[in-house]
């Protein structure tokens, strides 16, 4: 990614009162533009926003959502907290490790699906549950599951 693109990513951003872009916004839409946000990338951000590299990568590293490798087409995203762990969460996620043949925090070889295990997903009454890119699959059994995996390949 050139540095004229991020330059023209972070004059589209809202700023807040010291004039700087709000950070989490300008993360989030650099990386739907490339897929990841690399330290190299994060450099540039600091240089031309003037905060500092530090807050940048910290923000970056601190949340889920964001990331500093490529990771799939298809992100899964599945709930590692109290109400989907009780409800058969670790059988399911080994399911999905066997079904995908990577592990928790790997992409797929062919860099279709990636696999991360994270906080609530807001949805407990649907446990477990995990998401894929933007959508949210509930009440998840290894039936189900397989169906979903078969679709998105
Ligand atoms: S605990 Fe899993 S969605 Fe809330």
């Amino acid at each position: 990614m050139s540095s004229d693109e991020i330059g023209m990513i972070i004059d589209e951003v809202i700023k807040g009162p010291d004039g700087k872009p709000l950070l989490l916004p300008l993360l989030y839409k650099i990386q739907e533009k490339f897929g990841y946000i690399s330290k190299n990338t994060a450099h540039e951000i600091a240089k031309k926003t003037k905060i500092p590299f530090s807050t940048i990568y910290g923000v970056i590293t601190f949340y889920d959502m964001l990331y500093t490798e490529p990771k799939g087409k298809h992100i899964i995203r599945i709930c590692n907290s109290p109400s989907c762990y009780l409800n058969n969460l670790v059988t399911l996620i080994k399911f999905l490790e066997l079904l995908l043949n990577i592990k928790s925090g790997q992409t797929t070889k062919d860099k279709k699906i990636s696999l991360e295990i994270v906080s609530c997903l807001g949805c407990c009454d649907k446990s477990p549950a995990m998401m894929i890119n933007d959508q949210v699959y509930g009440n998840l059994n290894e039936h189900k599951i397989k169906k979903i995996i078969s679709r998105l390949r």
